[in-house]
């Protein structure tokens, strides 16, 4: 079954069986590999992408599902907030062994689309889904909190 869609602002075709998870086409049929694999479950959040700027598991997330949608992934997210957030895990030295990032900077960056200056409520809210085996957690927040002084700036 051919879906289309468009990844990272660019129309694609995959040619695969519905049920076929979004990751899995994006990774094995489209070729990007920023976005991980961890749980296959939706509990991990290494997967996460946006489906029309809300983050996704892309993991549970049916291809077919996702036709005529526009999705993002770690490697085309370029906004304000993406850029921001980029800057900010750069200078606060957020990844460890990094497996879990692209998932993390997907949740954190639609976090301060939506909420410019996020309380840590709002930060835990947002990123409780998104595990961190190395425990940056608190770097996380910091740096989510520094990506909101960015983009006042
Ligand atoms: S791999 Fe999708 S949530 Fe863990
Ligand atoms: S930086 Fe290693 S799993 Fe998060």
């Amino acid at each position: 079954m051919a879906v289309d869609f468009t990844l990272n602002g660019r129309a694609v075709s995959v040619d695969v069986d519905a049920d076929t998870p979004l990751l899995w086409a994006i990774r094995d049929e489209l070729g990007l590999t920023g976005t991980k694999f961890g749980c296959g479950l939706a509990l991990c959040g290494a997967c996460t992408v946006h489906m029309d700027g809300v983050p996704i598991r892309s993991c549970q997330t049916f291809v077919e599902d996702v036709a005529g949608t526009s999705i993002t992934t770690i490697e085309g997210v370029d906004s304000k907030p993406a850029q921001a957030v980029q800057a900010a895990w750069q200078e606060l030295d957020v990844p460890q062994c990094g497996y879990c990032q692209s998932g993390q900077i997907m949740s954190a960056t639609a976090l301060l689309t939506e909420t410019p200056k996020p309380s840590d409520d709002d930060i835990d809210a947002a990123m409780s889904g998104n595990v961190c085996r190395c425990a940056t957690y608190h770097r996380i927040r910091k740096a989510i909190h520094r990506a909101a002084e960015i983009m006042e700036a």
